[in-house]
C-alpha cells in the first residue's frame, strides 16, 4: 500500500510522524473520506471544499501546493489500484495541527501540519434493488457528542462510542437525538425519512456534519422532481413512525433501514421511495 505523508507519496510501513502530533495528543485535526468506483472519485471537488471550510474554521493553514486534495486522492488510486482488485476504493485525508515540542493547549506557532492520505477497500456501489437490498438494523440514543458536529474533526471518541454501542449489540448504527428529541444525524451517518409521502432530513446546523452523500442525494431528488424533499426538524417520534428510513455515506451510499429500536420501519421491509432514489442517486454521483 501506497500512502501519502506531507508531499511524499511512499509505502504506508514507511509513513511515520511525530508521537508529539497535536493529532495523536489533542484530536486536533480534521479529515475527509471520499469514495472512487473503478477510479473515478465521487464529487472530488465537494470534498475538497469542505476540507477547505474545515480548516479555515479551525485555523490550520496548509501550503497551497500541498493541498490540492483531489490531485493527493487521485495520485493515491493511480498508486493503489492494481493491489485493490476491486477497485472500490475510500481515500483518507487527513490534516492534523503537527507536531509541537510541547504539550500546551494553544495553537502553537510555526509548526507545520500533517498531512496524511491512504486508501482502502470499500463496499461495491450494487445497483439498488429492494428485493435483494439488505436493510439495516438501528438503535437511537440521545447525541452525547460536542456541539460542533457540522466539523468532521479526527477527535472522533463521542462518534466511536455511539457506533460501538450499537455493534456491541449486532446493531448496524446509532441514530441520534438531540435534549430537544430531534433527530440530528447518526453515529458515521446522515438520516433521511418517508413521511406522508414527503422525503424530510434534518437541516443542516452545528449538530450535524453537512454530508456530500446528503448533498448528492438531495440535489438528485430535486433533479427529478418526483418527490418532494423538505429540509425540516424531525422528532423521534415521526422517525419510528415514517414510512422508509435511511442511511447516507461515503462509504454506504443510500442505505435503507428496516428496524429502529427492534421495532419495524413502515411494513419492515425496504422500501420503493429508496430504491427509486438510490437509482437517481447512482446516475448523478459522478
Ligand atoms: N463518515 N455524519 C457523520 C457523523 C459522519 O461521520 C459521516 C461520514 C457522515 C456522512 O458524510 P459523507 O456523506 O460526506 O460521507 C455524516 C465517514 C464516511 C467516516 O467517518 O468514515
Amino acid at each position: 500500500t501506497i500512502a501519502y505523508l506531507n508531499g511524499e507519496f511512499k509505502p504506508l510501513e514507511q509513513a511515520q510522524i511525530s508521537p508529539m502530533d497535536r493529532g495523536f495528543l489533542f484530536g486536533d485535526g480534521i479529515y475527509e473520506v471520499v469514495p472512487s468506483y473503478a477510479g473515478k472519485l465521487v464529487a472530488g471537488n465537494l470534498h475538497a471544499q469542505r476540507m477547505n471550510r474545515g480548516l479555515s474554521e479551525i485555523g490550520i493553514k496548509v501550503l497551497a501546493e500541498e493541498s490540492n486534495w483531489v490531485a493527493i486522492a487521485e495520485g493515491l488510486l493511480a498508486r493503489n489500484l492494481d493491489h485493490l482488485p476491486d477497485q472500490n476504493v475510500g481515500i483518507y485525508i487527513h490534516v492534523s495541527r503537527g507536531a509541537d515540542t510541547k504539550r500546551f493547549h494553544a495553537f502553537p506557532e510555526g509548526v507545520k501540519p500533517t498531512v496524511f492520505a491512504f486508501a482502502f477497500s470499500i463496499a461495491p456501489s450494487a445497483v439498488p434493488d429492494r428485493t435483494q437490498a439488505k436493510g439495516l438494523h438501528v438503535q437511537t440514543q440521545e447525541d452525547l457528542r460536542w456541539r460542533r458536529c457540522h466539523i468532521k474533526s479526527t477527535s472522533l471518541l463521542g462518534n466511536v462510542m455511539h457506533f460501538q454501542d450499537s455493534f456491541g449489540k449486532g446493531i448496524n448504527e446509532t441514530v441520534l437525538y438531540n435534549q430537544d428529541g430531534m433527530v440530528t444525524e447518526a453515529s458515521v451517518s446522515n438520516v433521511f425519512a418517508v413521511i406522508d409521502g414527503e422525503i424530510v432530513t434534518p437541516p443542516l446546523d452545528n449538530q450535524l456534519l453537512p454530508g456530500i452523500t446528503r448533498h448528492i442525494l438531495i440535489n438528485s431528488i430535486r433533479k427529478d422532481g418526483q418527490y418532494q424533499l423538505v429540509e425540516r426538524q424531525i422528532t423521534l417520534e415521526e422517525l419510528k413512525g415514517a414510512d422508509e428510513v435511511w442511511l447516507t455515506s461515503s462509504s454506504k451510499e443510500v442505505a435503507p433501514v428496516v428496524m429502529i429500536d427492534n421495532q419495524a420501519v413502515g411494513n419492515g421491509v425496504v422500501g420503493e421511495v429508496w430504491e427509486q432514489v438510490a437509482k437517481s442517486y447512482h446516475t448523478h454521483k459522478f
